[in-house]
């Protein structure tokens, strides 16, 4: 383990023109640590998630991030190659509608390989077992390996996303609502999955949600949004059972869940 954090975030805002996406969030993130964001829609937290895996460019603040060999580098100042790098090897993004993380198109063991393939592997052989592995571990039997996900349902299509999000071992995941669009009792058993790799892999993550569910099962610390301000912050289980921020408080009680 180290004694540093693994993100971080200072005043970071931003701004669609004059609308207010996200503003003033400070936070460090650890190695290893699920930080879960909740709030109502329209908090801001998809806006903050974009900014800290750079597909947004903040109006102001910054986020470092520390490098494998321990360097620590400013988000926004990277090159671009640089930061593609990044999204391939140490970071994963698991997107709510599998279809914008996938290439439906391709087999499901293509979908894994190619990402192996990016960060220079090179062996067929290896990128196959390796891919048979991945596919086993969220729950995808050896016989749909050459299917496209296109005929997948939809918790398997998203458990093929998290296995090549995975696949190259990141070290930090962004997730936005990872089980938003699924079926009630799809979504228990994709988080029982999530939950088992994240601490098995001993990732770290980033996840949104607007289900304290969620939020309760897979996050250790909570941040909680409304209106692109960040009310309160603090172990997940505090955070929940005694809620201080008013606002915590009615979402807690369930009033505003949706
Ligand atoms: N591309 C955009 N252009 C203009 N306003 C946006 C855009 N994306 C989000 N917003 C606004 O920013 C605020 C936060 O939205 P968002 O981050 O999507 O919240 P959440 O993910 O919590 O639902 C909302 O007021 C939303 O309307
Ligand atoms: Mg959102």
């Amino acid at each position: 383990m180290t004694d540093e954090p693994l993100l971080r975030v200072s005043a970071l805002s931003k701004y669609y023109g004059a609308r207010l996406g996200c503003e003033d969030v400070t936070f460090d993130l650890w190695p290893g640590e699920v930080l879960a964001v909740v709030g109502e829609s329209g908090s801001g937290k998809t806006t903050l998630l974009n900014c800290l895996s750079t597909r947004l460019t903040p109006s102001s603040g910054g986020v470092s991030y520390r490098m494998r060999d321990g360097s620590w580098r400013d988000l926004y100042r990277m090159s671009e190659a640089e930061r593609r790098f990044l999204m391939r090897t140490d970071w994963g993004f698991v997107h709510q509608n599998p279809a914008d993380g996938l290439r439906m198109t391709v087999s499901a063991g293509a979908n894994v390989g190619e990402r192996l393939m990016a960060i220079g592997d090179r062996h067929y052989g290896n990128i196959r077992s390796t891919a048979v592995d991945w596919l086993s571990r969220v729950e995808i039997g050896k016989d749909r390996i050459d299917d496209e996900p296109r005929s997948f349902s939809g918790g398997m299509r998203q458990r093929l996303q998290i296995a090549r999000n995975l696949v190259t071992g990141p070290r930090l995941v962004f997730m936005d609502e990872p089980t938003g669009g699924l079926d009630v009792s799809v979504q228990a058993r994709l988080l029982d999955l999530l939950r088992g790799l994240v601490t098995d892999l001993g990732l770290a993550a980033i996840v949104v949600t607007h289900d304290l569910a969620v939020a309760r099962l897979l996050s250790q610390r909570m941040m909680v949004m409304k209106d692109g301000y960040v009310v309160e912050t603090g172990l997940t289980d505090r955070v929940l059972d005694d809620p201080r921020a008013p606002y915590t408080q009615l979402l807690v009680s369930s009033i505003l869940q949706v």
